[in-house]
C-alpha cells in the first residue's frame, strides 16, 4: 500500500500551512549558492501544489518570503524577486488548468513594483477557480498582520464604525490578512529547525505541528502524505478531555 493509500480521505485538513524552509542549506551542501537552492525550492512548490490539488485539499498557504527576509544580503534579495516574478509568470496558465486560484497575503507594497504587478495580475486571472485556494505569504510576518489589525481596528473605532466592546475573536480575525480563510490545521515546517519564525501566529493557534529534517528543495509529495499521515495520528483536543471528544 502506497503512503497516499493509507490516507483517510475523511481526515484530511482543509488548511494546510508550510514554512518552505532550507534552500540555502540544501545548495550549500552542493557547493552551489543560496540561489540555487531557491530555484530548486520552485520544483517543490509544483510537486505539493499538485499533491494538495490532487487531494482536494482547500488551502496551501506557503511562506515564501518573510519581513525580516529583507535582511538578507542584496544579491539574494534580488535574485528572489526575479524568480518570484519568473516563477508567476509561467505558472498561471498551469494554475488555471488545475483550477487553482492565488492569493497573496503580506505587506505587497514593499515588493518591486513589476513583482507587485504580476502578483495582481495571476490573482485577478485565477480569481474564477474553485479547487485549492493557494495562499502565497510574501513580504508577511505575523506580528506586522497583527499590528496593522489593530491600527485598522482603531481607525473604525475613530470613525464610529465599531465600539470597542464589540471585538470578537472574529471581528479580528476579519482584520487579518487570512480573512475568509479557515485556520490551518497542520504546519509543516522543513529543514530541522522548531519555530515559528513570525508566521501566523493568531492563526496557529490550535494547529497541529509538523517539524521534518528534510529540506525544501527535497521536500515531495511522499513527504507531504507522510506530515499528513502523522497529523491523522494526532487527537485534537482544544482544550477538553479525551473522553468528551
Ligand atoms: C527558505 O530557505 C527560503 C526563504 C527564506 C526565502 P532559506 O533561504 O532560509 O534556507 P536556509 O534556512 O538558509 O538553509
Ligand atoms: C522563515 O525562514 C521564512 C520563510 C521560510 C519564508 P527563515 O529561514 O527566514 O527563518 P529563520 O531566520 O531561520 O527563523
Ligand atoms: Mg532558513
Amino acid at each position: 500500500m502506497s503512503l497516499k493509500e493509507k490516507l483517510n480521505a475523511e481526515k484530511l485538513p482543509r488548511h494546510i500551512a508550510i514554512i518552505m524552509d532550507g534552500n540555502g542549506r540544501w545548495a550549500k551542501e552542493k557547493g552551489k549558492d543560496r540561489l540555487f537552492g531557491h530555484y530548486n525550492g520552485v520544483e517543490s512548490v509544483r510537486n505539493i501544489v499538485e499533491g494538495c490539488a490532487e487531494l482536494q485539499i482547500e488551502y496551501l498557504t506557503l511562506y515564501a518570503f518573510s519581513t525580516e527576509n529583507w535582511d538578507r544580503p542584496k544579491d539574494e534579495v534580488t535574485g528572489l524577486m526575479e524568480l518570484l516574478v519568473k516563477t508567476i509568470r509561467t505558472e498561471v496558465s498551469t494554475l488555471n488548468k488545475n483550477n487553482i486560484r492565488l492569493h497573496v497575503i503580506g505587506n505587497i507594497d514593499l515588493l518591486p513594483e513589476n513583482a507587485q504587478k504580476e502578483l495582481n495580475e495571476a490573482c485577478e486571472e485565477t480569481k474564477s477557480n474553485t479547487g485549492l485556494n493557494l495562499i502565497m505569504a510574501l513580504s508577511y510576518s505575523s506580528r506586522w498582520e497583527i499590528v496593522n489589525a489593530v491600527k485598522n481596528i482603531g481607525k473604525e473605532i475613530k470613525n464610529g464604525k465599531i465600539e470597542p466592546n464589540e471585538i470578537t475573536d472574529e471581528v479580528f480575525k476579519q482584520h487579518l490578512c487570512t480573512a475568509g480563510f479557515p485556520d490551518p490545521e497542520l504546519m509543516i515546517r522543513t529543514s530541522g529547525e522548531y519555530r515559528i519564525s513570525n508566521f501566523l501566529l493568531y492563526q496557529l493557534a490550535y494547529s497541529e505541528l509538523y517539524f521534518t529534517e528534510t529540506l525544501w528543495p527535497d521536500f515531495r509529495k511522499e513527504n507531504l502524505y507522510k506530515a499528513l499521515l502523522d497529523y491523522q495520528t494526532r487527537e485534537r483536543r482544544f482544550g477538553k478531555t479525551s473522553e468528551q471528544l
